[in-house]
């Protein structure tokens, strides 16, 4: 037998001593490939890529920590997979050849919410709807600020940030994290105050897969009233949209924190979405003050509870609450996406080319997220998301292409066309992006001689995503993971003092 064999056979033997072995999918194993595809959201990487060699789907911690001393024991590495919603999809595959299992955490997904303190704890295998589920039955004045794609995995979605509606006055989902559980590189099990300041720090927003495997969160819940307001309207170019944009770059972000209108601009067409917390009455008078341009109205007005507005805006006027169970969703189109900040206004006859960017044929869309208010005040070095004062919103570009029709050339062409059109209109020095709109077309990690990433390699992607922060997140990386046991293309390198 080869050694890489006898590796492979003595991790699995290892396995087997702790966990049972229902739990345990090879290559061979009748359900790996189903079990593996469940949680795969883009098509694109269904095949042609390198997969796991094993599946792990733990039940309970001690199941995570066996995992992780057998890999380090027989030099497998993990990559941990939440919901599975990656855009480079590195929960589950590797872009370079190598050997590796995957720890699904689907089986760990239960959500405890405690309505009389206002806190939860919230599982890594929960997705967003499961736990906006759990929240919204617990009371109609609690709710989280977290994503809108109730699929989307609470261990990836924490680990990155994670924001939606809410993000104007609660911020991020990860700044409302106060405890959290994780199994580091040795294989124990760490709380907020034994895992130290900086890796708890660093857990919240700065690529949680680069310390360790987090089983589950402790959040803070915000309180919302009873009813709130949803609106949606669209503008076409030909009614307008290229002044109404360019005036909402200046309106969004300085509107009350109770008010957040995102766009979403597709084709010769911007979509305002929006969720106000409190009445239509009260609505009515701050539209008519700050954004007259809109020309939004009381016919505009959805009311409804928070939970409500959940699936009304990511699902559809006809979803109800129980559809944002649904872990399923349609796979039918691959996508490719990647992100900006903007922190100047970009002017009207810029917008005017911007779409005529969107009229060319496999054109994508761009969906922008209004920052300001509350979350704009949090100092930068607070959490390792930096886009906080002076950014204006988040710019979200996408395309799609059908799972039949190809390998996506030509829209994957225009976004990268597009990208390099808007530099000029967007931050710099570096060009900021979202961790968890995560493209490797920004850069990927170069692993040196001893088997760990390059700290000053991964500068080229790292300060995109973090800005001043990546330094003090390779720091705690040192700290926990000098080894640089848990890696992927884009994950922290260790810095260690002294080396
Ligand atoms: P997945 O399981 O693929 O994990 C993503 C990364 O986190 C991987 O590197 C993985 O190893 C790591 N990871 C996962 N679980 C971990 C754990 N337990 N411990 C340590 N590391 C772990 N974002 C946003 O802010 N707002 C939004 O509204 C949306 N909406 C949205 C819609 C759709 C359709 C998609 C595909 C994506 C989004 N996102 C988003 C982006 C989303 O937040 C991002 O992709 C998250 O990382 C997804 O988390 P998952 O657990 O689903 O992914």
């Amino acid at each position: 037998m080869s050694s890489s064999l006898a590796a492979m056979d003595s991790f699995l033997q290892c396995l087997s001593a702790s966990i049972p072995s229902q739990l345990l999918y090879t290559q061979s194993s009748p359900s790996y490939t189903s079990v593996l595809d469940a949680a795969i959201r883009n098509p694109k990487f269904l095949t042609n890529t390198t997969r796991p060699v094993w599946i792990i789907t733990p039940t309970n911690a001690s199941h995570v920590q066996a995992a992780v001393l057998c890999g380090r024991r027989n030099s497998v590495r993990l990559r941990i997979r939440s919901g599975g919603h990656d855009y480079e999809g590195l929960s589950y595959r590797s872009e370079r050849p190598e050997t590796f299992a995957m720890l699904d955490m689907v089986n760990i997904r239960s959500v405890r919410v405690d309505a009389a303190s206002a806190t939860a704890w919230v599982d890594s295998g929960a997705t967003l709807g499961e736990m906006y589920y759990a929240i919204g039955k617990a009371g109609n004045r609690i709710a989280f600020p977290a994503g809108l794609c109730p699929t989307v995995g609470v261990g990836g979605h924490f680990s990155g940030g994670g924001f939606g509606m809410l993000l104007r006055k609660y911020g991020l989902a990860a700044d409302n994290v106060i405890d959290a559980v994780l199994v580091d590189a040795k294989g124990r099990l760490l709380d907020k105050n034994s895992m130290g300041s900086d890796v708890f720090w660093a857990l919240r927003g700065g690529a949680g897969e680069s310390f360790g495997i987090v089983l589950s969160w402790k959040v803070k819940l915000v309180a919302v009233p009873p009813k709130v307001t949803v609106f949606n309207v669209p503008v076409t170019v030909n009614q307008g949209a290229i002044n109404v944009l360019t005036r909402w770059q200046d309106v969004a972000p300085s509107l009350p924190d109770d008010l957040f209108i995102r766009v979403i601009v597709q084709g010769q067409r911007a979509n305002f979405q929006s969720l106000y917390l409190g009445t239509c009455d009260a609505l009515l008078p701050v539209m008519r003050s700050r954004f007259p341009e809109l020309g939004m109205n009381r016919s505009d007005c959805k009311e409804m509870t928070w939970i409500q507005s959940v699936p009304y805006i990511y699902l559809g006027s006809s979803a109800t609450v129980e559809d944002i169970l649904n872990r399923t969703i349609a796979m039918d189109t691959s996508n490719k996406a990647t992100s900006d900040y903007v922190r100047q206004a970009i002017g009207r006859d810029t917008w005017s080319t911007i779409f005529g960017w969107l009229a060319r044929p496999n054109a994508g869309l761009m969906i922008l997220d209004p920052y300001g208010g509350q979350f704009s005040s949090v100092a930068e070095a607070a959490t390792p998301f930096p886009h906080r004062g002076g950014v204006l919103y988040n710019i979200q570009y996408m395309n799609f292409w059908s799972a039949a029709s190809g390998a996506g050339d030509a829209q994957r062409a225009w976004i990268r066309d597009f990208y390099a059109f808007m530099a000029p209109y967007v931050s710099k020095n570096p060009r900021e992006a979202y961790a968890n709109y995560r493209d490797l077309d920004l850069g990927e990690n170069v692993v040196g001689a001893g088997g760990v990433s390059s700290y000053d390699a991964g500068k080229v992607w790292g300060e995109k995503y973090f800005r001043g922060n990546y330094q003090r997140l390779a720091m705690a990386k040192g700290q926990i993971d000098a080894d640089d046991y848990f890696r992927n293309e884009q994950s922290i390198p260790p810095l260690v003092a002294g080396k």
